[in-house]
């Protein structure tokens, strides 16, 4: 067993799967300080090389793709089961490119417990991720249709693995 391995990660990943569908959100902090948060709906938990990860698939057109590679970690934010809806419509059309979205969906940022990268207050549920890897996926090895759906302009996605090194209910929330 590696060092300060987070072995509680799957208390709540009941709640995580039920609300991942309708969308999560993912904050990451630059080393510059730029901050920007997204909605994504797909995602794993799991474990890899002994420790636990989550992994977010961010297409190369985001600018929260261009924040995470600049960034030593990154949040996931869980709303209660079906709440938040406008927030996560509002950080899943709008760019930080172009507005704050904090701002815009009311959302107050606090510092995490183990990350540079700040969690959403108002979710239920946090996950802390250190990032460990990066991967892009391989186009030829797309099956057709699936390809044909989801990158007719080659948009793919990259899988940003992050080491959870912290999960925790939030009070009240
Ligand atoms: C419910 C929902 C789920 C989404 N899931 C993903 C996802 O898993 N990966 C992704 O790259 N974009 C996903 N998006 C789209 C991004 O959230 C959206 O393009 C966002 O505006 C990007 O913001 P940014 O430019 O500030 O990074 C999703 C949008 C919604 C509404």
């Amino acid at each position: 067993m590696i060092e300060a391995y987070h072995e509680r990660f799957h208390e709540h990943s009941e709640l995580f799967l039920r609300q991942l569908p309708k969308g999560v959100f993912i904050t990451t902090r630059a080393k510059d300080g730029t901050t920007n948060t997204m909605t994504v709906a797909w995602g794993h938990i799991g474990v890899i090389w002994g420790r636990p990860v989550f992994i977010a698939y961010v297409r190369y057109s985001r600018f929260t793709y261009d924040v995470l590679l600049n960034a030593e970690d990154y949040t996931i934010n869980v709303p209660a089961e079906g709440t938040m809806q406008e927030a996560l419509k509002i950080a899943g059309t709008k760019s930080g490119r172009d507005i704050d979205k904090f701002k815009e969906a009311n959302l107050t940022l606090k510092p995490g417990r183990k990350v540079k990268s700040p969690i959403i207050a108002e979710c239920a549920l946090q996950y802390e991720c250190k990032m460990i890897y990066q991967q892009s996926q391989e186009p030829a090895l797309i099956d057709e249709k699936i390809k044909e759906r989801y990158y007719p302009n080659h948009d793919t996605h990259i899988m940003f693995y992050g080491e959870i090194v912290d999960s925790y209910r939030m009070k009240g929330a």
